[in-house]
């Protein structure tokens, strides 16, 4: 953030209402969260596609509440001065309200994170009203949810059929009521995240939902080149570092494979 002072939700919500807009950006890691700190996010969000990104899974389902807590330990340790949102995974906020509570209490509690995320949709609105009356700031997310697209019919974009982008205005506007702070559209056409954006009060943060929602996140392994074989539509590379750090790899495996490293300079007596 511009003013070098951690955001809050009314700051946030400030950016919203003064037109700019806000970054957000993942991080699983200390020296990641540490150079998207230096890089100027205004929030870093430890998604559960940590379950891709950094655990070598091929989905968010298996990712759980010790993961999640793990590495935003780690996130937070690396970025003391960001508002960091905390993603809740697969089940941990449907078995019943108590497990809701304490799985989100280790979130904001333990790991110091300022919000937690949750995959949202009209049956959980409840869950995000009882979070937020126990003083826990909710992003919800809407749109395509990784966690449900066994049930949903795969990765898609969500809301181009007429009563289903109704259904996501619908669920947005009541989130807002149920107090969520901010809302993630995920693959949600252009022209249904402006209409939506507009809709509300609370910030929007799209991905792969276009330029009109208030702020974007990427997931940082896509935007530095980590996963080498595929880049989605929605995300750009800014750096070719998966490439960089082979080439690295390799040059070190010839330098001590030759006996130039380690060379006297690397050496003590
Ligand atoms: O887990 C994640 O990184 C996310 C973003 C894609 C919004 O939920």
């Amino acid at each position: 953030m511009t003013s070098g002072k951690k955001h809050t939700v009314r700051t946030l919500r400030k950016m919203k209402t003064n037109g700019e807009k806000i970054v957000m950006l993942t991080a699983y890691d200390a020296p990641t969260a540490k150079f998207a700190q230096a890089g100027g996010v205004d929030m870093i969000l430890v998604g559960d596609s940590l379950g891709m990104a950094a655990l070598g899974y091929s989905d968010t389902v298996p990712v759980t509440m010790d993961d999640m807590v793990h590495h935003c330990k780690a996130v937070r340790r690396g970025a003391p001065d960001t508002f960091i949102v905390g993603d809740m995974p697969f089940l941990s906020f449907h078995l019943s309200e108590e497990q809701t509570l304490l799985n989100a209490a280790r979130l904001i509690q333990d790991a110091n994170c300022d919000a937690v995320k949750l995959e949202t949709d009209h049956s959980t609105i409840p869950v995000v009203k009882r979070l937020v009356e126990a003083g826990i700031p909710v992003c919800a997310h809407i749109g395509l949810l990784p966690q449900s697209v066994k049930t949903s019919g795969g990765y898609r974009i969500h809301g181009r059929k007429e009563e289903e982008a109704e259904a996501l205005l619908a669920d947005a506007i009541a989130l807002q009521e149920a107090g969520a702070f901010a809302i993630v559209f995920e693959c949600l056409p252009a022209s249904l995240a402006k209409k939506i954006t507009e809709s509300l009060d609370i910030p929007t943060i799209g991905i792969g939902a276009g330029p009109y929602c208030d702020g974007q996140v990427q997931v940082i392994a896509d935007l530095v080149g980590f996963f080498t074989e595929y880049l989605p539509k929605h995300a750009k590379r800014y750096a070719d570092l998966g490439n960089e750090m082979k080439n690295a790899v390799s040059s070190y495996v010839d330098d001590v494979r030759s006996g130039t490293f380690p060379g006297v300079e690397n050496a003590t007596e």
